[in-house]
């Protein structure tokens, strides 16, 4: 009933509620109303209460919980199944173990912490609690194997896409998908398949993104490289928005690509907000290591370097780092 009752407040965020309105569509009494938005505030929703208008959600807590993000969010398909977790080890292995029993396209695993969050390259990933949005989406595109690259390139574009979106800031992407903000990486992306020669099972796609951290919430060998929104912007985010307005773009770009095979289009994008193409680069493999110019994204969104010596190599992503001339970017 109380879940009832913040979905009423939630669909009316603009104006007020009767308590008579609310009492007759679910059938309770005007005393019962009471009693839930009594909990509910109880619970850190501010809901303002006037004679004679009725009720009005002025604002949500900060916590994430599924029932408000499921009303924020206007998509289909993706995160329209949620698991929230106060504390997890990595969002991504929660999101493994649940694709392997079956869960659906689209479920989304949210965390406030992770304690062994994962990062490209068996690197870590810092969550700190409540600062950022630590996600992990379930997908299980009809592709062949050899085009999850593709999916990879399309999470990037779509994240860089509702980062700009909410904050209105330049956002780039380095190739192949970590987000750029001021020459500082913002969000990261780690996609883990799980395949047969010629089936994809499924993949998760792994979204950390830096939201409300403060310059001290970041450890000394991090904040030359890493940064948040709010730091950008000198005020926090709404981690709800970010999330919602991120599942609607992943939704968008992924469903073109898979149902309409329209790859170019993401590509094209992902060349366009580029902070890598152009750029002298470091390729660093675990058995390779070479300096060249990136030279453009083959049509598989693979990178295409001039090594100094002349020769122009194919990159794949899965495997190496690259760094910039002078550092990071
Ligand atoms: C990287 O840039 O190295 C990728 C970082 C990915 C971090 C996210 S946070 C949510 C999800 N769960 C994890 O353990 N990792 C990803």
């Amino acid at each position: 009933m109380r879940d009832n009752i913040l979905g009423m407040l939630l669909d009316n965020k603009e104006g007020y509620l009767s308590g008579e309105e609310i009492s007759s569509v679910l059938g309770i009494t005007r005393a019962g109303v009471w009693k839930h938005m009594k909990s509910l505030q109880e619970d850190g929703f501010q809901i303002e209460a006037k004679p004679r208008l009725g009720y009005r959600l002025v604002s949500i807590p900060e916590t994430l919980d599924s029932l408000t993000l499921l009303a924020t969010m206007r998509t289909q398909a993706m995160g329209r199944n949620i698991e929230i977790y106060e504390t997890i080890g990595s969002t991504n292995t929660r999101a493994k173990e649940l694709a392997l029993k079956g869960a659906p396209e689209g479920t989304l695993i949210i965390a406030e912490t992770q304690t062994v969050g994962k990062g490209r390259l068996g690197r870590g990933w810092l969550s700190t609690r409540k600062k950022g949005i630590w996600m992990s989406l379930i997908l299980r595109p009809d592709i062949p194997p050899v085009q999850s690259p593709g999916i990879t390139t399309a999470a990037a574009v779509a994240v860089r896409g509702a980062l700009a979106k909410i904050s209105g800031l330049d956002i780039g992407i380095k190739w192949p998908n970590d987000i750029i903000l001021d020459g500082k990486k913002v969000c990261g992306i780690l996609t883990e398949m799980h395949a047969d020669l010629d089936r994809i099972h499924y993949i998760v796609v792994g979204v950390g993104i830096n939201a409300n951290q403060e310059r001290d919430d970041f450890p000394e060998g991090l904040i030359s490289t890493a940064t948040s929104l709010k730091i950008a912007l000198n005020h926090k985010v709404d981690r709800r928005e970010i999330i919602a307005l991120t599942m609607e773009e992943i939704e968008r770009l992924y469903f073109s690509y898979i149902k309409n095979d329209n790859f170019k289009d993401i590509l094209e994008e992902s060349r366009l907000f580029s902070v890598t193409l152009g750029r002298k680069v470091k390729i660093i493999g675990k058995d390779t290591e070479f300096e060249g110019f990136a030279l453009d994204f083959d049509v598989d969104g693979s990178l295409l370097v001039k090594r100094n010596d002349g020769i122009i190599t194919k990159v794949m992503s899965g495997d190496v780092s690259v760094r910039g001339e002078e550092g990071y970017v």
